[in-house]
């Protein structure tokens, strides 16, 4: 029997596509987890294959994304049981994962499952504290995950707060954000979670013991090393790393470069000592100025509902009358969706309801019969652009930490949904099922119900608005 330790997921790949390569089954290796912590340039003990070695390895890409999530679980039985069902799809049945009664299967998803919920969880509860060293500002969070996905979770905290230097300290491993790269180092040791002042005096215990050469050299060559010398490096396990880093850079000098200078998160305040709740957050929206769409609007609409709602429904941007109103969904469109969640049994006083855009983008149009201001103009909605969404966001983030219990959200329409989801989004194709974003295990996404009012015809009015009671009464069995 042989035996091999495994350090990471990538690693386990490398090695298991080895022994895939070598025709070694399963009940012939034994793979151990490597719970040491890893200096950074230690050697990998196993023989690297090189990727020519294994032309065309392909798994179906379900496989590769249980896998990854897998690869975080805390169970040491993980690799051997991984690399069992790699096996398996590779020489007996390729469909395997369709085989939702496989006990390997079964076991597989219900971890799968677990580190989904965990990563949520850090997403959603991960709280910083501002700390001041040297005139520079840094927060600092503590964390303790039930399974290790600090790296799972990283690059998340790093497109949200990407403006910000930040340290999220856990138990297994830590990692720094410095506005450009994203470093892990050693985990701090803590019984529970620490106290203000403790929190403080950890970071900055790390934060002075991160300040080694060694580092220091890393993020020089990754930050100056030219793409063409990457191949001469002795430390080929950093060539992942840096490629991996290569679509966050990109998209790092999109949000820098072409967004608005601002965006909501300048607007919003975090104290140490106090944590925004909703009714603070309100507040603070009612003074954003981020992007240009509050010249033209009457003000903020933020969203309402109360914090402990478990369904939260997230529209595009007010209307003309929510604008006037200061309330989202109070308008024609708000009339349908109160018919639908009605008739999908819902109860909107529980519900949590906003807008990925908080101010109404409109343009004028003549139109001699309305009164109001400016006389004789009419307010046509236009839809929020991609920056205007992008400089917005940071309300709904802060919004959804406030939403403790928040259990499933629904976009309504292409815009949220893209939004929640990412480009490319097609509600045909999506709605009437579970989707899975950054925000939420549940994520819906339905009509928008202004496509309701502009439907072409009567029988195609009645059979959107019968997808959209479908599609909010099966997110409501899904709570
Ligand atoms: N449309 C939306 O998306 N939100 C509202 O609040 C009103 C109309
Ligand atoms: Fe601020 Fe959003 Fe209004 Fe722009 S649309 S000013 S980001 S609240």
């Amino acid at each position: 029997m042989q035996t091999i330790t495994i350090k990471d997921f990538e690693d386990w790949r490398r090695v298991a596509r080895t022994l895939i390569a070598n025709a070694t089954a399963p009940s012939e290796v034994q793979l151990f987890e490597d719970d040491g912590q890893q200096a950074l340039f230690t050697e990998n003990p196993q023989p690297l294959p090189s990727p020519s070695d294994q032309p065309g390895f392909h798994v179906p890409s379900r496989f590769l994304s249980l896998a990854e999530a897998v690869g975080c679980h805390r169970a040491a039985a993980r690799w051997d049981l991984l690399f069992r069902a790699l096996w398996r799809i590779k020489n007996e049945q390729r469909n395997l994962l369709e085989i939702e009664t496989d006990d390997d299967v079964l076991q597989l998803t219900k971890m799968e499952k677990q580190v989904r919920r965990d990563t949520h969880k850090m997403k959603a509860f991960v709280r910083f504290r501002k700390v001041v060293q040297d005139a520079e500002e840094f927060f600092v969070a503590w964390h303790q995950p039930d399974h290790r996905i600090v790296r799972r979770v990283a690059p998340f905290f790093s497109r949200r707060f990407s403006g910000m230097n930040w340290t999220i300290l856990t138990p297994d491993e830590s990692v720094t954000w410095d506005q450009q790269t994203l470093d892990y180092g050693r985990g701090v040791t803590r019984g529970q979670a620490p106290q203000s002042d403790e929190l403080e005096e950890l970071w900055r215990t790390y934060y002075a013991s991160i300040f080694n050469p060694a580092r220091v050299k890393i993020k020089m060559m990754k930050s100056e090393m030219p793409v063409r010398y990457w191949k001469n490096l002795p430390e080929t396990e950093l060539i992942p790393d840096l490629l991996a880093d290569a679509p966050r850079r990109v998209e790092q000098m999109i949000e820098r470069h072409e967004g608005f200078d601002k965006t909501a998160d300048d607007f919003i305040k975090r104290s140490s000592d106090q944590v925004n709740t909703l009714p603070v957050l309100k507040q603070m929206a009612a003074g954003c100025t981020a992007c240009h769409l509050h010249c033209e609007a009457t003000q903020t609409v933020f969203g309402s509902g109360p914090a402990n709602a478990r369904i939260v429904l997230l529209g595009e941007q007010p209307g003309d009358q929510e604008d006037l109103a200061g309330d989202p969904f109070v308008g024609p469109a708000g009339q349908v969706l109160d018919d639908a969640l009605h008739a999908a049994g819902l109860d909107r006083t529980a519900l949590y309801v906003t807008n990925i855009v908080k101010h109404f983008k409109h343009t004028l149009i003549s139109s001699p019969e309305t009164s109001r201001p400016p006389r004789g103009k009419k307010r046509l909605h236009q839809k929020p652009n991609a920056r205007e969404v992008r400089a917005c966001r940071p309300w709904f983030d802060a919004e959804w930490s406030c939403l403790r219990e928040a259990e499933t959200l629904i976009c309504l329409g292409a815009t949220s949904a893209t939004a929640i989801l990412g480009p490319g989004i097609k509600l045909a194709d999506k709605r009437g099922q579970v989707c899975s974003s950054d925000y939420c295990q549940q994520t819906f996404v339905t009509w928008h119900p202004s496509a309701i009012l502009r439907a072409p015809n009567t029988a195609a009015r009645e059979s959107k608005m019968q997808q959209l009671i479908d599609d909010l009464a099966l997110a409501n069995e899904a709570v």
